[in-house]
C-alpha cells in the first residue's frame, strides 16, 4: 500500500492539469453532434491538447491504447476507441474521457453528452450517474473512508434501479496516471482506507440501466460493453482531499463546486 500525499508544488501543478482537462470537455461540446464521427472528436481534442494547451494526451499509447481520448457510446461502458466508422446519431449518449499530462502530472475527467433531443430513459440514467458522482464528492474530507464513497454511490444507483459496474474503479493520480488507492464505486460505510489531507484521486462511477455485468471486446482489447447491451453512463472528476473537505481539480464553470 503506497498512497502518496501530494506536496504544495505537486498540488499546484495538478490544479493546472485538471483545469486543462476540464477545458477540453468544454471545447469539444459544440462538436458533439449527429453526423460527427468519434474519430473526428479524437482529432479535435488531440490537436487542442497538443497545440493549444501544449500538453500530452495521456491515453495515447498508454498500454497500447491507440487514440488520445476515450469515446464510449450507448452500451459502451468505458475505454471506447474513437473510430471513423462510429458516426453519432440522434438519441445516442456518449461519454468523453479526457486525461492530459501537463508539467508531469495528470488531470482526468469525463462527462456525458446527449446527441440531439435526449430520450427520457437515457436522460434519467445520465442524470442519476452524475448525482452519484456529486453525492460522493460531497462526503470527501479527511476522516471519511473509501467505503463511504462506494456506499453513497451504490446506494443512490440501486435506489434508482440501476446497477454499478464493479470491474473498473476510480484511482489515485498524480505523476502516475493510475496509482493507489483503488476507489471502488460500491461498498460499505466506514470500510476501507481513511482519507487524509493531500490525497489525490478520481471518482468515476459507471452505472448500467440493466445488469452490472460487462464484456471486454477481445478483438480490440479495450472496448468494454454491457453484457445485456443496455445503456451505461459515466462521469469522472479528479480531486484533492483538503484540510476540511475537497477541491475538484477538473471542475467546469457550470458545476456547483467550481472555484474559478
Ligand atoms: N481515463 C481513463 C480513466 O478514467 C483511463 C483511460 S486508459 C486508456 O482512468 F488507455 F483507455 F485510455
Ligand atoms: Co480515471
Ligand atoms: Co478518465
Amino acid at each position: 500500500m503506497t498512497v502518496t500525499i501530494k506536496n504544495a508544488a505537486q498540488i499546484e501543478k495538478m490544479r493546472i492539469a485538471g483545469r486543462l482537462a476540464a477545458d477540453v470537455l468544454e471545447m469539444i461540446g459544440p462538436h458533439v453532434q449527429a453526423g460527427t464521427s468519434t474519430d473526428e472528436l479524437d482529432q479535435i481534442c488531440h490537436d487542442y491538447i497538443v497545440n493549444t494547451q501544449q500538453a500530452i494526451p495521456a491515453p495515447l499509447n498508454y498500454h497500447g491504447f491507440p487514440k488520445s481520448i476515450c469515446t464510449s457510446v450507448n452500451e459502451v461502458v468505458c475505454h471506447g476507441i474513437p473510430s471513423d466508422r462510429k458516426i453519432l446519431k440522434n438519441g445516442d449518449i456518449i461519454n468523453i474521457d479526457i486525461t492530459v499530462i501537463k508539467d508531469g502530472v495528470h488531470g482526468d475527467t469525463s462527462k456525458m453528452f446527449h446527441i440531439g433531443k435526449p430520450l427520457q430513459h437515457a436522460e434519467r440514467l445520465v442524470k442519476i450517474t452524475q448525482e452519484c458522482l456529486y453525492k460522493a464528492i460531497e462526503i470527501v474530507r479527511p476522516g471519511a473512508t473509501l467505503g463511504d464513497i462506494g456506499h453513497v454511490i451504490q446506494q443512490h444507483a440501486e435506489a434508482n434501479y440501476y446497477s454499478v459496474v464493479r470491474e473498473y474503479c476510480g484511482h489515485g493520480i498524480g505523476e502516475i496516471f493510475h496509482e493507489e488507492p483503488q476507489v471502488l464505486h460500491y461498498g460499505k460505510k466506514g470500510a476501507g482506507m481513511v482519507l487524509k489531507e493531500g490525497m489525490t484521486f478520481t471518482i468515476e462511477p459507471m452505472l448500467n440501466a440493466g445488469k452490472r455485468h460487462v464484456k471486454l471486446d477481445v478483438k480490440d482489447g479495450w472496448t468494454v460493453t454491457t453484457k445485456d447491451k443496455r445503456l451505461s453512463a459515466q462521469w469522472e472528476h479528479t480531486m484533492l482531499v483538503t484540510k476540511d473537505g475537497v477541491e475538484i481539480f477538473t471542475a467546469r464553470p457550470d458545476e456547483p463546486f467550481y472555484r474559478g
